[in-house]
């Protein structure tokens, strides 16, 4: 099989490259080859390149650029996805697309099942949800697939952005009222080999018994501040050098910025687990896995 993988320049698509390898062709698709702001000629690429599974990681994802630039954020999120789920569908070839949390307006305390109504606050958000409707109009075989707070031991992120503070500054004021589960690309990717690899002879009736929406992150939650303190304390049972002595909560008021994030990210994990058997392993776990990449690949750039 022929697994077309795009945006792979970014944190899930460069994981997924490494991860499905060993399932399939890869066709590894980067802007130049398949340009999600140009609809228009998708169909053709696909034409060209005939995948038997598209798996769409790429995004408009510069959350508080998007709201001066909503016109290439829609584009991008929905305009360019809709062309990838109107080919799958006339060619009957599965599509695994990304989504996310922050189709949510992050009220109250409980997580988001699949089944609640979003209610974006942002364009980012807004230009996400479309896709997604975009997709299942389409009507072809599709799963979508709602992560949260993505990152990796490359690209930018909120682990390298912090890894880089705790070695400028003694001290950090970290947002404390969002909450979610920090997810790492790696572990995304491997959750979704594990969603496709055992079903890889009928995805559309196992991506139909999902009612093609899965919400997909690492297991438990915390805050950007519980998320940054677990970070440091990582970093400094590794032994990496670094000044931050102390860390501070902040609410998101004082620290602001043009997109609203929602407070609540929480996804609910049931129909990961109920529909698919993908138990996610603790952000923390998550996190010490991806801190044991970071600091080997900044050993191994030392070197
Ligand atoms: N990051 C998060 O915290 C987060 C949270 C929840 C959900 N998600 C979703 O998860 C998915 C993966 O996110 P990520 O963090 O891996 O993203 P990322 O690291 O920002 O990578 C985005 C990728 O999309 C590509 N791209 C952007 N515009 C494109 C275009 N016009 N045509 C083709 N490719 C284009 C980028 O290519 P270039 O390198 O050429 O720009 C890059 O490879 C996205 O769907 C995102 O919405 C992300």
């Amino acid at each position: 099989v022929q697994i077309l993988i795009t945006g792979v320049t970014g944190q899930v698509g460069s994981a997924a490259v490494r991860r499905f390898a060993g399932l399939g062709a890869i066709i590894a698709a980067d802007r130049a080859t398949l340009d999600l702001s140009r609809p228009e000629e998708i169909g053709d690429t696909l034409d060209a390149l005939r995948p038997d599974l598209i798996i769409n990681p790429a995004a408009y994802t510069a959350v508080d650029r998007a709201e001066e630039e909503p016109d290439l954020a829609f584009l991008v999120n929905t305009a360019g996805p809709e062309a990838l789920a109107k080919w799958s569908s006339a060619h009957d070839v599965p599509l695994v697309h990304l989504s996310t949390d922050y189709v949510f307006d992050g009220q109250g305390n409980a997580p988001w099942s699949e089944e609640a109504s979003p209610q974006p606050l942002g364009v980012y958000g807004a230009s996400k949800l479309a896709g997604e409707q975009a997709i299942r109009a389409a009507g072809g075989p599709h799963l979508i697939v709602r992560t949260s707070w993505v990152y990796s031991a490359q690209g930018a992120n909120f682990l390298r952005t912090i890894a880089r503070l705790a070695r400028e500054r003694t001290e950090l004021r970290i947002v404390d009222d969002q909450v979610g589960a920090p997810s790492s690309a790696a572990f995304i990717v491997d959750a979704l080999a594990r969603i496709i690899e055992p079903r890889k002879d009928d995805l559309q009736g196992a991506f139909e018994r999902a009612q093609g929406l899965v919400h997909l992150a690492a297991g438990g939650a915390t805050s950007w501040y519980g998320f940054a303190q677990k970070i440091v304390e990582g970093l400094t049972q590794r032994s990496v050098p670094i000044v931050t002595q102390r860390i501070f909560p902040i609410p998101s008021a004082e620290y602001p910025t043009r997109a609203v994030r929602p407070l609540n990210s929480r996804l609910d994990l049931t129909r990961l687990r109920e529909a698919f058997g993908v138990i996610p392993p603790s952000w923390q776990e998550c996190l010490d896995a991806e801190l044991n990449n970071l600091v080997a690949h900044e050993r191994a750039l030392q070197l």
